[in-house]
């Protein structure tokens, strides 16, 4: 049993959509607690719930019934304001659809959300172990698909994040660019100690994890704790 502080405590978690013939309930009742400084894997098959569970996490869906806790504070309950200013001071998150700004540089799409810090990282310095620091001055468009989702990655990593919410971050990448963004997900964890929650279909991943969820049918079939980790650099498929 780890001793550390919980610091995601999620607690009979319930959402659908659509109603009537159409209603669809895509979590069902999800409990479960992540410590801080964890990374945390979620595994679980196409249309399981795994971007709707972190969505919910990151504040930008509402849950039908129970209560997710980030460091004490409980989401389903706060102001909409209040629920803008835990984005903005908390969380970095990579979609998984990059969602980069198309009329804003490589830099500006990172610098934009470095603003919205108090103690955002160096973005040169973010941008060299990024491989990006060469390509800065391009516009996405101009730039490839792993370049563009080492830039989202950059772009929620520049706040220096309590939380890191990473959905899909290597779905579309080849197997060398995945396990340098894992390598760099994995210095930034053992740096600066943000939690980190990782959704993926890649099994693989889960080793390099503290711990282990699995999503299956709307509810967590699966929840360990991984004691001895593979560095990411170590990790094969
Ligand atoms: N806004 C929405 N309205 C209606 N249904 C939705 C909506 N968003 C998601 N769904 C449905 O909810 C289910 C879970 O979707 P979700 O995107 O969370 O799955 P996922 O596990 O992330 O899948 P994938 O691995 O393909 O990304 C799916 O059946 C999806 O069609
Ligand atoms: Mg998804």
């Amino acid at each position: 049993m780890s001793t550390k502080q919980a610091y995601v405590q999620v607690s009979g978690l319930r959402k659908h959509y659509g109603d009537g013939d159409a209603r669809l309930t895509v979590l069902d009742g999800i409990d479960t607690s992540i410590n801080r400084g964890e990374i945390c894997v979620m595994l679980g098959p196409s249309g399981s719930g795994k971007s709707t569970f972190l969505n919910l996490i990151g504040g930008l869906e509402d849950a039908d019934g129970g209560s997710i806790m980030v460091d004490g504070c409980a989401l389903t309950v706060l102001k909409p304001t209040d629920l803008g200013e835990y984005r903005r001071r908390e969380l970095g998150f990579v979609f998984q659809f990059y969602n980069l700004v198309p009329d804003l540089t490589i830099k500006e799409n990172i610098e934009v959300t470095a603003h919205l810090s108090k103690n955002p990282l160096n973005v040169d310095d973010l941008l060299r172990s990024l491989g990006l620091y060469e390509h800065r001055n391009k516009f996405p468009r101009q730039v490839s698909g792993g370049q563009q989702q080492r830039c989202a990655i950059g772009r929620a990593l520049v706040k220096n994040p309590g939380l890191l919410l990473c959905d899909e971050p290597t779905g579309a990448l080849d197997y060398k660019t995945s396990k340098e963004i894992l390598q760099l997900m994995e210095d930034v964890n053992r740096t600066y100690g943000c939690t980190i929650i990782i959704v993926t279909h890649n099994a693989a991943i889960a080793r390099m994890a503290n711990r282990v969820l699995r999503l299956r049918d709307g509810r967590i079939v699966e929840d360990g704790l991984n004691e001895s980790p593979v560095a990411a650099a170590e990790l094969d498929w």
